[in-house]
């Protein structure tokens, strides 16, 4: 295929039954993520209703998907060291950059998954999980992101150390390890190397033109202080090489380097035993999406293990950090088409009540393809349109401006939902939650959708905003809080 596919390609409609994907099908002419049907939900008729019609736009958080994420990746790595042999075990830690809601941090350590950060907030967000007991004292907080002397989140990790024992401060630069020193609390560190990008050797990647982590010499320097500090331990090597890397082999060669230098690392300092190959592993935000998960683990185990081999030393326990692949799938935006224009464009253009853009940041800054299907009718005929939001910019449109990729939606408008799907990874962080955005639009309602031990479904509905909500965000003190521009618009 020489376009990403993003929905159905065809004029006829969707065969009764046809699954697009793992988790959406086409039933009855409606569109069913795992088994609920979206579009009865949103207007209260499914038979696990919420109780009530939901207005659209609507984005829907489906936690579950979470859960099923996370273990499938364990049942892979469990499955490939069952098979090789491999000795060191596997940490799967979330990278909550890529969706820091309560609802969803919280999924993630309930089952297990250690804690990946980046900033100050992050911080309190950890202190709250651990409060609530969510966060338990064998969940290891890797601490990236730059954390140079006499800053909040350099303070602030510090003091969490004291709430729990295993806070593992990810050192991007030599200068962030005096205040760990001085800190005099014991600290598991680890040290992240420059590996950025698509090198093939050792000179290339020296050469990464990336402000994250430190050259080889720099790495050797670091584990040198860290060595003769009496309060650090070197546990942790990190190596992240990109983000939703699509090809096993590219992936595991561009890690090649880095492994070579973990396993010279561990020669001189026996602590060492996690090899850290930050993000990166791809989740389908598209059709036609392919990544052999088992060969990438199959390959990264033995590269890792013929290295250490070579070395004299022992292969480390593999931790991963998964921000796209643990949340992209469990969101989706769902909205009305609320007009068809037919003006002569080149395809006519279906109209939402929402904006594409502000939405989903990426298909704009980056051209990102996210999979479009209507949830009702689809046992009509289609036609191949163009999308565009409801605000004024021209970049409001979907597919990206850059794309081939055909989007086709039922000829019949009336009464059509469109959803997004594979958007809960990122989008919502980039566009931001709350404050004002383009065209002064209101954020959607949100419906939180959760299954009990014995499968019954929990929902829980967090409000959007009012216009009211936007004013006053905007420094119109007189708009009350429930007063005139508190009306809901939706
Ligand atoms: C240090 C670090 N770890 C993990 C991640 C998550 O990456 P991904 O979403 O590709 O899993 C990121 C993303 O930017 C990152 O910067």
């Amino acid at each position: 295929m020489d376009h990403p596919v993003i929905g159905w390609e065809q004029e006829t409609a969707v065969p009764d039954g046809y699954a697009f994907n793992d988790y959406l099908s086409a039933r009855g002419g409606y569109l069913y993520y795992e088994e609920l049907d979206l579009a009865r939900l949103l207007m209260g008729q499914e038979p696990v209703q919420v109780g009530r019609p939901l207005a659209s736009p609507l984005e829907v958080v489906y936690l579950p998907k979470i859960r099923q994420k996370i273990a499938q990746m364990r049942a892979v790595f469990a499955a490939v060291i069952d098979e090789t042999g491999y000795p060191g075990a596997f940490h799967y830690a979330y990278a909550s950059k890529a969706n820091a809601a309560a609802e969803v941090v919280r999924t993630t350590l309930e089952v297990g998954a250690h804690y990946e950060m980046s900033s100050t907030v992050d911080v309190e967000i950890a202190r709250r999980m651990i409060a609530a007991g969510h966060l338990r004292p064998d969940c290891m907080v890797i601490c990236n992101g730059f954390k140079p002397p006499g800053i909040d989140y350099t303070r602030s990790l510090i003091r969490l150390k004291r709430e729990h024992g295993l806070v593992i401060p990810v050192v991007e630069d030599v200068d962030e390890l005096a205040p760990l020193i001085d800190s005099g609390l014991s600290f598991q560190v680890g040290l992240r190397q420059k590996s950025y990008g698509p090198h093939q050797d050792l000179g290339e990647m020296e050469a990464a033109n990336s402000r994250f982590g430190m050259s080889v010499d720099d790495i050797h320097r670091a584990a040198e202080i860290i060595a003769a500090a009496p309060n650090l331990e070197l546990k942790l090597y990190h190596a992240m090489v990109g983000s939703q890397i699509l090809n096993e082999r590219d992936f595991v060669a561009w890690l090649t380097p880095p492994i070579e230098i973990y396993a010279q690392l561990r020669q001189r300092h026996p602590g060492l035993s996690i090899f850290d190959f930050g993000g990166g592993v791809p989740v389908p935000m598209t059709l036609d999406f392919q990544f052999d998960y088992p060969a990438f683990v199959r390959r990264l185990l033995t590269t890792l293990q013929a290295a250490c081999a070579r070395h004299n030393v022992p292969a480390p326990d593999v931790l991963g950090e998964f921000g796209r692949y643990t949340t992209a799938e469990h969101g989706a935006h769902v909205f009305d088409v609320v007009a068809v224009k037919e003006n002569a464009s080149a395809l006519p253009w279906y109209l939402i009540n929402g904006s594409i853009m502000t939405s989903f940041p990426d298909t704009w800054a980056l051209s990102e393809h996210f999979i479009v299907l209507p949830i009702n009718h689809l046992d009509r005929p289609f036609r191949r349109v163009q999308l565009g939001g409801i605000t004024c910019d021209s970049d409001d449109v979907y597919p990206p401006k850059p794309s081939s990729s055909p989007l086709y939606l039922p000829v019949e408008s009336r009464g059509l939902y469109v959803g997004f799907f594979g958007i809960g990874a990122y989008q919502e962080m980039l566009g931001g939650v709350r404050g004002s955005k383009h065209c002064v639009l209101p954020e959607a309602n949100e419906l939180v959708i959760d299954r009990d031990s014995q499968g019954r479904y929990r929902f829980e509905i967090i409000p959007g905003q009012s216009s009211g909500d936007v004013l006053r965000n905007l420094g119109y003190c007189d708009v009350e809080t429930k007063g005139q521009g508190d009306k809901e618009t939706r």
